[in-house]
């Protein structure tokens, strides 16, 4: 079994490459990545000597050298995450999103058509997606599969997008996909400019953590490694053409999960109670901030078995302590381009 993860070397990217590589040792793990300003291979710096495991550095939206590297592998499967994946960063740049997020997705739905040519007996297209596809809820309700799409900024926009052309190529030509949308992530090697790594980097350094608007929108967060095991699962065993939602029935709002990251650190760094809660400060809000997300996971947890292995306070501390332990990653990740565009988001 031959098998390309697009975006490996990004956050859940890596945490996928390195289940399938230590779980499968007969398959071959094929990790296709850019390596844009958020894919990094330190990130895979425990398995990459694997000889189960080949990188591959090449761009999604160059459809020739997709299809040449298609045709040259012959994938049996493909676990597609590589994406722009940053919300604010959809708002400065809609048309990176659009390029990465569609064309990149129909240049690979196109290489692995053109390969398998209807042939696709033990063959699979798994298109990893997001929640945000759904829109924004009030105080009350889930999403759920059947919940119709309405994306709102330019990156839901260009994952939703994504979506329908993944079914539409299920539907007009008989490609055998899997598709799934998750809520938050969060764990280890998450790249700081999201909320909860950006702001355990500036606990750590004393910064200011900046709370978008009133502080009272609300996500719903999932460990990364549970969001893997649930691709594995699904690539394995979802039902062809069906998706599936991950989430971890675990709302916070924003105000309230940057409290309890406080608290934790403040406990784990030494400080006293109520130290870190200082550096909160309310900041201009996210142009058409989705006010919740919340998923309905029943499908996955009754078809599939799937349910999230750890609560998020014990999530959330496993998280810290390896940030702590990784302040060498955290000070690669934060130099360079990173830091410039750090200071034109919150300059
Ligand atoms: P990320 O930004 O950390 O990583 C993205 C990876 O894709 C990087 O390694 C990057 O180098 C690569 N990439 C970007 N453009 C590319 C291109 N043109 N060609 C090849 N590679 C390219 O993203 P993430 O947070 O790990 O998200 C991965 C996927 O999961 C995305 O599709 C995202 O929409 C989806 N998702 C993310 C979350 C979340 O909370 N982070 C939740 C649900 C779904
Ligand atoms: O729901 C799944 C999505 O979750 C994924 O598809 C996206 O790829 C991923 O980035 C994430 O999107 P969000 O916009 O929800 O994540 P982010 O970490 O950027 O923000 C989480 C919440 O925190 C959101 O309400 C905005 C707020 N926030 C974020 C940042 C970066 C702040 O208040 N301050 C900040 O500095």
């Amino acid at each position: 079994m031959k098998i390309c993860i697009t975006g490996g070397a990004g956050f859940i990217g890596s945490h996928v490459v390195r289940s399938f590589v230590n779980n499968y040792p007969n398959y071959k793990v094929f990790n296709l990545d850019a390596l844009t300003y958020a894919g990094n291979l330190e990130n895979l710096h425990d398995i990459e000597k694997e000889p189960n495991y080949t990188f591959l550095k090449a761009d999604i939206r160059n459809q020739e050298e997709i299809s040449s590297l298609f045709k040259v592998h012959q994938f049996d499967g493909v676990i597609h995450l590589a994406a722009e994946s940053h919300v604010d960063r959809s708002i400065s740049n809609p048309l990176a999103f659009v390029e990465t997020n569609v064309l990149g997705t129909v240049n690979l739905l196109n290489a692995f058509k053109s390969v398998w040519n209807n042939n696709y007996e033990g063959k699979r297209f798994y298109h990893v997606s997001t929640d945000e596809v759904y829109g924004t809820l009030g105080e009350e309700g889930l999403f759920t599969e059947k919940t119709a799409y309405d994306p709102r900024s330019p990156y839901s926009a260009s994952k939703a997008s994504s979506d329908h052309f993944v079914r539409a190529y299920g539907e007009t030509f008989g490609l055998p996909y899997v598709l799934s949308n998750c809520s938050n992530n969060y764990g280890e090697y998450h790249f700081p400019e999201k909320l909860i790594p950006l702001f355990i980097n500036n606990i750590m350094y004393g910064k200011p953590l900046p709370v978008y608007g009133d502080g009272n929108f609300t996500r719903d967060w999932l460990y990364v490694q549970d969001h893997a095991r649930a691709i594995d699962l699904i690539f394995h065993k979802g039902q062809n053409h069906e998706t599936y939602n991950i989430g971890g029935f675990n709302e916070w709002k924003n105000i309230d999960l940057v409290r309890l990251l406080c608290a934790q650190m403040n406990d784990k760094l030494g400080r006293e109670k109520g130290e870190s809660e200082k550096l909160i400060t309310f900041v201009k809000d996210r142009p058409g901030h989705d006010k919740r997300y919340a998923i309905d996971a029943t499908k996955l947890n009754k078809e599939l078995g799937w349910y999230p292995s750890v609560t998020f306070e014990e999530g959330l501390s496993k998280t810290i302590d390896w940030f702590l332990e990784n302040t060498q990653w955290l000070e690669n990740v934060t130099s360079g381009a990173y830091q410039d565009y750090y200071q034109k988001q919150y300059q």
